[in-house]
């Protein structure tokens, strides 16, 4: 048997349809933006690998870190003992995140980092003796990982269909869009001191659908929040990291939020970690005699010193190395793209054009629903694929997401090949 054979026997893929798969292809090396299979081709890998990967494929510089963290410490519980990568990192963090953070609590990748944060959130309200609050308020569409507590905090919808019912209750609001907020504000009132906390994706609900909405329409939710004082739990697992053009989505805003998760970029996309920070008010509730004042929470490779020393690395390189360059170059070329988009969208070939920092996206228009469902996914991927492209839309939701070092000639590669397939779609839907 070749691996793809074994592949197929042993392995089970996430968030793949099982019936009819089509064979995993092995990948046996990564260069900068490219995904190199064993038969030697290439794919530009259009989105960082499930948005992780920011500074390219077999990054030399993080490599050499963690192979010399490696040698020294690989893992230490985390509970009584500290080590120099867990340390710096926070102290890094701290001095950029979004808003007036004091402590770091690590776990190990996105979905963690939000069941912390709302962990922390609940519990806040128990230790300091405020036993109404116990609504959560979450944005339709949002998606904030596929744990139970992070599946109850996201819509419900396909990827939680199978276990609504063993979901905790969440208040679902709209996402402001400029007419909405005394709505949206009525809505927020009618619950007033029953409210835990407020998570949101700033401005990017990314596996709801790519979908985008403007930083002063969240500010002004943002601040009914605060006066009702209300958590604000801001899950960056996707926007941290220059995904949307600032060093966080948070920077947009004026209104910062309580306690932030990160993930994904966090260590340049080598490897999984994730980051719940708070504010000192929130961490004082648990500082008590009261030994059940704890958080009782903790994974067993929490704060794990080859991740950290991935994740100190990555800073180094966002810090050192014009990242901010490559991010306006990826930007630039995404807005003459989305005029050539508009073009389609006239025609009504393609819907919803629209764009935020490295991100791209847009809807195809077809017969069928527009979600993850849609089965125009598979032939967009087959396409993309032949065509030396690794994308992946969601359903009928065609996006790019690429890593900064991609170069402008594999941006171009990748936009001539969405117009291809938009060509090709068109034209066989013209025959039928
Ligand atoms: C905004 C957001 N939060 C949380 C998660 C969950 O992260 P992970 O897949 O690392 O568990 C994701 C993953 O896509 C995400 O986009």
């Amino acid at each position: 048997m070749n691996l793809q054979q074994k592949d197929e026997k042993y392995i089970w893929h996430p968030y793949t349809h099982q019936k009819d798969r089509l064979p995993a292809i092995p990948i046996v090396k990564g260069d900068k933006a490219l995904l190199i299979d064993e038969k030697g081709n290439k794919y530009i890998d259009a989105v960082s690998s499930w948005w992780v990967n920011i500074h390219g494929h077999g990054n030399k510089f993080i490599a050499k870190k963690i192979y010399e963290q490696a040698k020294k410490l690989q893992q230490v519980i985390f509970t009584g003992f500290t080590h120099e990568p867990a340390v710096e990192l926070a102290e890094k963090l701290l001095k950029v995140l979004p808003g007036d953070f004091s402590k770091i609590f690590y776990s190990d990748d996105g979905s963690t980092s939000t069941e912390v944060a709302i962990k922390m959130a609940i519990q806040y309200w128990k230790n300091v003796g405020d036993s109404k609050r116990n609504k959560i308020i979450a944005f339709h569409n949002s998606y904030h990982g596929d744990t139970f507590g992070a599946m109850s905090i996201s819509e419900r919808g396909i990827y939680t269909f199978a276990f609504q019912d063993k979901l905790f209750d969440v208040v679902f609001i709209n996402t402001p869009d400029g007419k909405n907020i005394e709505q949206l504000k009525n809505e927020i009132k009618k619950y007033k001191d029953e409210i835990v906390c407020f998570i949101y994706e700033p401005l990017l609900q990314g596996a709801g659908g790519m979908l985008m909405y403007q930083p002063e329409d969240l500010d002004q939710l943002l601040s009914l929040m605060k006066e009702e004082q209300i958590i604000c739990i801001a899950d960056e697992v996707l926007t941290g990291f220059y995904r949307t053009g600032k060093f966080f989505a948070g920077d947009y805003m004026k209104e910062k939020a309580d306690i932030i998760c990160l993930s994904k970029a966090l260590t340049g996309g080598t490897m999984a970690l994730g980051v719940t920070a708070c504010t000192q008010k929130i961490y004082d509730a648990f500082v008590s005699d009261d030994k059940t004042k704890t958080l009782f929470h903790g994974h067993s490779f929490t704060a794990n010193p080859l991740a950290c020393t991935a994740a100190v690395a990555s800073f180094e390189l966002i810090q050192k190395h014009k990242v901010l360059k490559k991010i306006e170059n990826i930007i630039t070329h995404h807005q003459k793209f989305f005029r050539k988009l508009q073009g389609f969208e006239k025609k009504e070939f393609i819907k919803n054009v629209r764009q935020c920092g490295t991100i791209i996206a847009f809807e195809v228009c077809t017969s069928e629903k527009d979600n993850y469902l849609n089965n125009i996914s598979k032939d967009f991927t087959a396409f993309s694929m032949k065509h030396g492209i690794y994308l992946r839309s969601m359903g009928n939701t065609i996006y790019v997401m690429p890593p900064y070092c991609i170069t402008s000639g594999e941006l171009k590669k990748i936009y001539s090949v969405i117009v291809g397939f938009l060509k090709k779609y068109i034209e066989e839907k013209a025959r039928a």
